[in-house]
């Protein structure tokens, strides 16, 4: 019989009580986002990649786990991004292409297909072409072509490589003038992310941000808003709840909200049960921290909750940061919380074998 709410959110969130669901040990990887930081910037060092110029920007191909990196990095540079940095998360660049773009393939695997097509295409376009991967079939190609590779350990889920797929796009970016380079704002968010784990981890508080939320969220629906610089976390929240937690998540962003789905909501309590998770920012549009105000307002009869959540740190990189970390552990406290191991993503590998 499944758990009631009550029981669901009773549960303790200690390290026994996690590591008796979490089977794969996956709050290790999570918890070491950190140390991956630490570790991305050496394993970009590895590649020794000296400095080009891309007039024309640079596209980070990837899917799922992988393609975040992109994202994430993007939100990081915010303004300080001086060329276009764009997703490719389909069979092929956009049209627009040109050969004076970087295209940096991110696959953990090496064999997920859409970014192997993005591989091809990109080198037929005559574009500069970087892979990050720990193999497969794009470090084989990579290698034939003299394509230079960023390398990553093996033995993660790609979902928590993330740190390395982050710190990948954003030294790529430094290193073909879309952006500066970012080294020491890594170094300090690596300090800072430290200090976050000891307060959201396992060890910390069972009233810590990071359960507390996990309690609110683990049985309903959550709909997570994002803006500007927290969009893309928005949207890792959302894929990492569904990854880890195995429940359905969505991700919005605000103003956009505002003129379409916030009418949605007002017939969402007979449907299922929702809650939201708003993100505020110090970037956040003094407007959009009004619209979060009302939209909480307005939904909250029809949600189970609504959350606001701010990010922590000072430098773009620290606070993107410190909410991955935030969300990756909410979500594998989700997971405990229904007893769900959250390793196993085997509806994923069941699609890719069907298609092969
Ligand atoms: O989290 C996951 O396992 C997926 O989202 C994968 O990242 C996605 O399927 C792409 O695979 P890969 O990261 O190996 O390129």
């Amino acid at each position: 019989m499944a758990a009631s709410p009550s029981e669901l959110t009773e549960q303790r969130l200690d390290p026994e009580s996690i590591a008796a669901v979490d089977a794969s040990d996956l709050l290790a990887d999570v918890a070491g986002l950190p140390e991956h930081v630490r570790d991305a910037k050496w394993k970009v060092e590895s590649a020794q990649l000296t400095p080009w110029d891309s007039p024309g920007g640079m596209i980070v191909a990837g899917m799922g786990g992988s393609g975040i990196g992109g994202l994430l990095a993007r939100a990081m540079l915010g303004d300080h991004a001086s060329r276009p940095i764009l997703a490719a998360r389909t069979y092929g660049l956009p049209a627009w292409t040109t050969p004076d773009v970087t295209v940096l393939c991110a696959s953990y695997s090496g064999n997920t297909e859409e970014t192997l097509a993005c591989y091809e295409a990109a080198g037929a376009l005559g574009a500069r072409r970087v892979v990050v991967t720990s193999g497969g079939r794009l470090a084989e190609l990579a290698r034939a072509d003299g394509v230079p590779v960023i390398p990553v350990a093996g033995g993660f889920q790609p979902r928590a490589a993330v740190a390395y797929m982050t710190v990948a796009a954003l030294e790529v970016a430094g290193l073909c003038g879309a952006g500066p380079r970012m080294g020491s704002e890594l170094d300090v968010a690596a300090d800072h992310l430290e200090q976050l784990v000891v307060e959201w981890g396992a060890e910390g508080a069972e009233d810590s941000q990071s359960k507390t939320l996990a309690r609110a969220l683990c049985d309903s629906v959550p709909v997570i808003v994002g803006s500007g610089v927290t969009q893309p976390i928005a949207y890792r929240w959302k894929t990492q709840l569904n990854e880890n937690a195995k429940i359905p998540a969505f991700a919005h962003e605000l103003p956009e909200m505002d003129h379409n789905e916030i009418v949605g909501w007002q017939n969402a309590s007979s449907l299922a049960r929702f809650a939201a998770v708003f993100f505020d920012d110090a970037d956040t549009h003094p407007r959009v921290q009004e619209r979060i105000a009302l939209t909480r307002e307005l939904i909250s009869e029809q949600a189970t909750g609504t959350f606001v959540v701010a990010s922590r740190g000072v430098t773009a990189v620290e606070r993107v940061l410190s909410l991955v970390l935030l969300g990756d552990l909410v979500s594998l406290y989700v997971a405990v919380l229904r007893g769900v191991d959250p390793t196993p993503v085997d509806v994923i590998e069941e699609l890719k074998g069907r298609l092969d």
